[in-house]
Formats: C-alpha cells, structure tokens, sequence
C-alpha cells in the first residue's frame, strides 16, 4: 500500500503554536502508523506565504514579504523537528516550481473557459482571506474573527465553481469516506444544498502585488486559497513523474474545520476543472480551546509546542494531544490535564510496568527471555486480550480515531499490570517446583511490552525506541517496527536478552508544572521540600503529609469478645477516640495502659468485630528466627500526647 498525508501549509503571519502543532502531530503519526503497516509513505508540510496577511504582518515589521516569510517559515521547519514530527517535503509557496506550476493551472483552466471577468462587490474577511456571504455573519461579524468584513467592489476573474456544484455532490453522496467526520461531511452537503457562487481568483495588482502574477493577465496576482491549495499537487511533481503518479491516487488531508470550505469545495471542484482525480480522504478535526475560546494568533491565547516540549518532553506532548482530544470535537488545553496524563497514564501506568517488568526479568531469569511452559487460562485471557487490542488499535488508527486506538492499547497496559499481581512472580521464585509457571508469566508480560512498543512506536517514538533497546532489539527489528511480522501474540524469543533501561517517564509535580499558562506561573518561590522530580514509586512529601500521626496515650485496653487477635484500645490524641488494634497476640491489656504510642489519627472510621474504630495504632512487625514479633511504636524523648510527627 501507499500513503499520501499532508498538513494545511501554515500561514506565516504569526508563529506556530498547539494548534498547529496539533494537525501536524496527528500527520506525523499516522505516517507513522503507515509505515507499520507497512505502506509506502509520504508525509508533507510547508508554510503558505503570499496574501493580504502576510503583506500587512511584513509591513507592520517594515521588512519586505519575502524576507519576513522566510523567518516565520524557517520557524515552522525549525519546530517539527522539536516534536519529533519528520515529514518527507516542506513545501513553500514562494518556492519557484510552485509558482510556474500554479500559472500553468491557472492557464489551463482559463484556456477551458472556467475563469472568467467581471464586476464584484461583496464582503471581504481580511483573516479568512475570502469573501463571506451574508448568511455566514454572526451580528455583522466574521464568526472566526470577530470584525466585520469590509464592502469591497471591484472588478476580477472568477472560477467557475457553480459549474461543478452537481458532481461535487454526487462524488460526496458516492464516497462517505470523502470527509470525515460525518459531521463535517453533512455540513458540506447542506452548504451545496444552496446554490454555489462563483469563485473570485484574482487580486488587483493596486491592492495587492504578494502574490502570483495571473498568466493571463499581468494587472493581477491569483487569490491566496488558488496558490496555496495546488501546493498538494506541487509537492509531488505535478503534473507528472514518479512521485505524483505513486502517491496523488491515494492522497489524504489533515485540516482544523476552520478551512473545511476551501478544502471540501474550493479545491475538489478546481481539481474538476483540471481533469485531475480528487483527492481520497479529508479529514477533518476541531479546535484547541484555552478557556472555552479558539486557541489562535489573532486572538493571542497561544500555546507555544517548543515550551511544551520544554516543560513536559515531546512524548508527553504528543501523547496528550492525541488521546485528549476527540478526533473531530473540540478539545481544551490545560497544564493541569497534561500533568494528569503523564502521572496516570504514562508515568505511573505504562511506566510502572515497564520497569517492574525489567528489574523481575533480571531478578528471576538473569534478563533473558525464557522458555515459556503450558498456556494456562489467565494466559490466554491475556493472550486473546493483547490480539484484540492489537486488532482494535489497527482499525481506529486507520480512521484517525486516535484516542480509541490508545485507549485500547492501555486496555492492555492496565491488563498486563493485572497479570502481573494476579500471578506474583514473586511468589513463584520462591518455590523451585513452580520455575516453568514463573517462565511462563514472565514470557508473557515480556511479550505484552513487546506488543506495546510496536503500537506505541508511531505515537510516542522516543518511548518506543528505549523500549526497544531496553528489550534488546534493534531500532528496525520488524517485532518492534512491522505490523504484519511484529502484531500477533508469541514473536518475543526465548533467549533475547535485555539491555540496559532507563525509566520511561518522572512523575511532574504538578505545583510545579503550569506550561505556559500566564496566570498559573507559580508567584513565589516557597521553600523546598521535594526534589523537583519525582522517580517512579516514590511519593511527595504532600502525599506524606496526608497522614496525620500523633503522639497518643493508651487510657485503657480490653480483649474483643469472640477474637484473638483484638484489642478495644482507648486513646488520647489528646481528645479521647476507640481504636481496636490487632495486637491480641503481642500484648496484654494490662502492660498497654499509660503507653505513649504512635497513632494515625485521621483513617477512615471503620468496624471491626462490630466495634467502631477511629484510627490506628503503629508497629513494627517482623519475623525474627521464625518467630513473629510485633512491637508497638513511640518517641524516644518525652513528647506531649497530641504531638504531630512530622
Ligand atoms: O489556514 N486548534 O493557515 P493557518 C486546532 N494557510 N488546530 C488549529 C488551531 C486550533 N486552535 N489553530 C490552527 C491556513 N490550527 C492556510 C491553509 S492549506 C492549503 C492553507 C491548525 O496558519 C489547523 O490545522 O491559519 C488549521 O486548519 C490550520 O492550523 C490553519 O492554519
Ligand atoms: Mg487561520
């Protein structure tokens, strides 16, 4: 198979942030994804330069266009990089074959009497670069941004966009693959319910001289969406060669609903009128919000992907965006949310069993795979789980439903870590006669982070490839990198050693943590207590000083009727409160009375024989010569009762 995916190319009026950051995190993995399945890949991106926008954003620094797109594109191609996003080509509408191949386009549709001139007037958005219709105002606004289009006549050439209105609708009824979401595919059919308008192309040379001159007429430069739409046919070599024949058949599109008109309408019927097949697929997703509004660079509540990148690492960025947000719906950002996501879902979750996996593996087999025995029932409900979840993941990734596709595969994760409690390997170790079941389940959980690593590779590939070494393969082994040869059960190799690991994910504190989120930004510097990141299986001091411990007095004990093993104690903390401790056994009511012990003083109440208990008394419990011992624990000065212990 071959894949074509490609991003919009970006505006350079403004620098990137998470929302574009966003479309091109979600080209990149699914090219990823792809090259898994083992397709043919051709991933593209770029930046769109020429228009009214980039002409005022260029005179407002008093730098010439050209010069001002070449450093906000340069930022564009300097931030892939940052997101680990890789793609093939990063085309520029200023680049010179883009703009022979557009006026030849252009030719060849005005020479088949699709463009045509004539008088206008209509109401011009300067942000979306067209004119809008009426209908299409929120009270006299652009809905998008928010002020009003201005009243402009003049006289242009126009596309004969109406002409195709009928097979545009057919080709969509015919494919429901088109655009997806159905959401966005139904919006465009009722919009070409109306009747369509022609498309004004051109820009006089008097307003505005940014653009490509119009073949056909030198007074003229083409409307921006004209230039900027054929760069998906630029890219490829159109209108010939190798590349455009393998990958414009199989041509797919990423875009925010923000550019669903040009890429749903404009563009298919151009595509009509230059007897060029029309692009596969369009698929379309919603917005990053910040606080229920547009996250965008005329508005100015931008998120900027290289702080993120900075603040939480790029796996995270890229985990987050893609499980966060719906395909399709709108989707908010916050520090909080992300912080969420890597101390459950990554640092904790995957994180844990990564690790505990590993330090068992060279614990019990030395670090190699071993010789897994018999399949026992919970091994083939892992088995049967893993297969399913392989299958799961593959059809969701395959239509852009990112966040099933993941939540799938932590359906595994959560299992694997559930394997691994269920069967404590631990346990096993310690009987000789139960080696071959103790190789068994660490085969399996093996294998279960084998499995994970192939998925994860197009989401997380950073993750990946640690895991990958950690495992003992090589970056392209086709068990961690091929789909058909790595996606099944029972590919991991009894006698593979593993190498050398390094924790997948810290915690993030979250106080610490608020991205750059303005009004979060910590005030001050208050005194530290934690270090700033905390490793795997360690916990905060917040979380320590939860527990409540205090200095508390015995006032008076009695044995539990019908139980050895109780005691009703009667402590002061210093107000008077019941605790039934299981010391039965260790001491006798008498000695316990007028002791100082350690308390915790803020449990749950719960019953015990009947009896409510209000906290809990400590000990140190241990078996000593074969014999266990309980000893209670206290200060070792004199401390008022009711002391906290800190
Ligand atoms: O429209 N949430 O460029 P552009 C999600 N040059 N995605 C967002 C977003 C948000 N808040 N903000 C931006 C243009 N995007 C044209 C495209 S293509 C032939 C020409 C992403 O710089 C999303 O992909 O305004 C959206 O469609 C795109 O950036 C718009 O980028
Ligand atoms: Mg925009």
């Amino acid at each position: 198979m071959t894949t074509y995916i490609t991003t919009p190319i970006y505006y350079v009026n403004a620098q990137p942030h998470l929302g574009h950051a966003y479309t091109t995190i979600v080209a990149d993995t699914y090219s990823r994804f792809c090259r898994l399945r083992g397709d043919e890949v051709r991933f593209q991106t770029g930046t769109d330069e020429h228009g009214d926008k980039i002409a005022e954003a260029a005179a407002l620094e008093d730098v010439e266009p050209k010069e001002y797109a070449d450093r906000i594109s340069g930022m564009f191609r300097d931030t892939w990089p940052l997101l680990h996003a890789k793609p093939d080509n990063f085309i520029r509408t200023t680049d010179e074959d883009h703009i022979r191949t557009v006026r030849e386009i252009l030719q060849k549709v005005y020479d088949k009497g699709d463009i045509y001139f004539d008088e206008y007037s209509g109401l011009y958005c300067r942000g979306c670069e067209r004119f809008l219709t009426e209908k299409e105002l929120v009270d006299g606004n652009c809905p998008d941004h928010q002020r009003p289009p201005q009243e402009i006549a003049e006289q242009n050439y126009f596309f004969r966009m109406s002409n195709y209105q009928q097979q545009l609708i057919d080709h969509i009824k015919d494919n429901p693959e088109f655009v997806t979401p159905e959401r966005y595919r139904n919006e465009v059919l009722s919009f070409l319910s109306e009747p369509l308008e022609d498309l004004c192309i051109s820009r006089p040379k008097s307003r505005l001289t940014w653009g490509i001159e119009l073949p056909f007429d030198n007074n003229f430069v083409t409307y921006v969406w004209f230039d900027a739409l054929i760069n998906y046919l630029t890219g490829l070599g159109y209108p010939s060669g190798e590349k455009y024949d393998t990958f414009w058949p199989v041509a797919e599109h990423v875009i925010a609903k923000d550019i669903l008109k040009p890429h749903a309408i404009y563009w298919p019927t151009m595509l009509m009128s230059m007897e060029v097949p029309l692009y596969k697929k369009l698929h379309v997703h919603g917005y990053w919000n910040v606080d229920d509004t547009k996250m965008s660079k005329s508005i100015g509540n931008v998120v900027r992907p290289a702080e993120l990148v900075e603040a939480y690492g790029v796996d995270t960025l890229r985990y987050f965006t893609l499980r966060e947000m719906s395909f399709g719906l709108d989707a908010s950002f916050s520090s909080q949310a992300i912080v969420a996501r890597q101390n459950s879902d990554l640092a904790n979750d995957i994180g844990n069993l990564y690790s505990r996996s590993i330090a068992m593996l060279k614990k019990y087999h030395g670090g190699t795979i071993p010789q897994p025995g018999d399949e026992e029932e919970v091994d083939r409900d892992l088995r049967e789980l893993a297969e399913r979840v392989v299958q799961t993941y593959q059809e969701n990734m395959s239509i852009f439903q990112f966040q099933k596709g993941l939540q799938a595969v932590w359906e595994l994760v959560s299992q694997a870590n559930k394997y691994i409690v269920t069967n404590e390997p631990w346990a096993l170790a310690k009987d000789e006669a139960k080696a071959v079941r103790l190789a068994t389940v660490m085969y399996n959980v093996m294998e279960s982070l084998r499995l994970l690593t192939l998925v994860l590779r197009p989401v997380m590939p950073e993750t990946a490839a640690k895991m990958t070494t950690g495992l003992g393969y090589g970056e392209d082994d086709p068990a961690v990198s091929l789909l058909p040869e790595g996606g099944f059960w029972g590919v991991l190799k009894p006698g593979m050693r593993i190498q050398k690991i390094e924790p997948l994910f810290p915690r993030i504190d979250a106080k610490k943590h608020m991205g750059s989120e303005k009004q979060e930004k910590p005030k001050k510097k208050k005194k530290e207590n934690v270090a700033p990141v905390e490793l795997e299986g360690l916990i905060s001091f917040e979380s320590f000083k939860e527990v409540d411990i205090r200095v508390a007095e015995i006032k008076a004990a009695e044995k539990v009727k019908k139980s050895d093993r109780l005691l009703k104690l009667t402590l002061a903390v210093p107000e008077e409160r019941t605790v039934v401790a299981g010391i039965a056994e260790y001491y006798s009511p008498e000695d316990l009375v007028g002791l100082k012990v350690l308390a915790v003083a803020n449990l749950k109440p719960a019953k015990l024989m009947g009896i409510p208990s209000q906290g809990m008394v400590l000990a140190a419990k241990s078996v000593v010569d074969g014999e266990e011992r309980l000893v209670l624990t206290g200060v070792l000065g004199d401390a008022p009762v009711g002391t906290r212990i800190s």
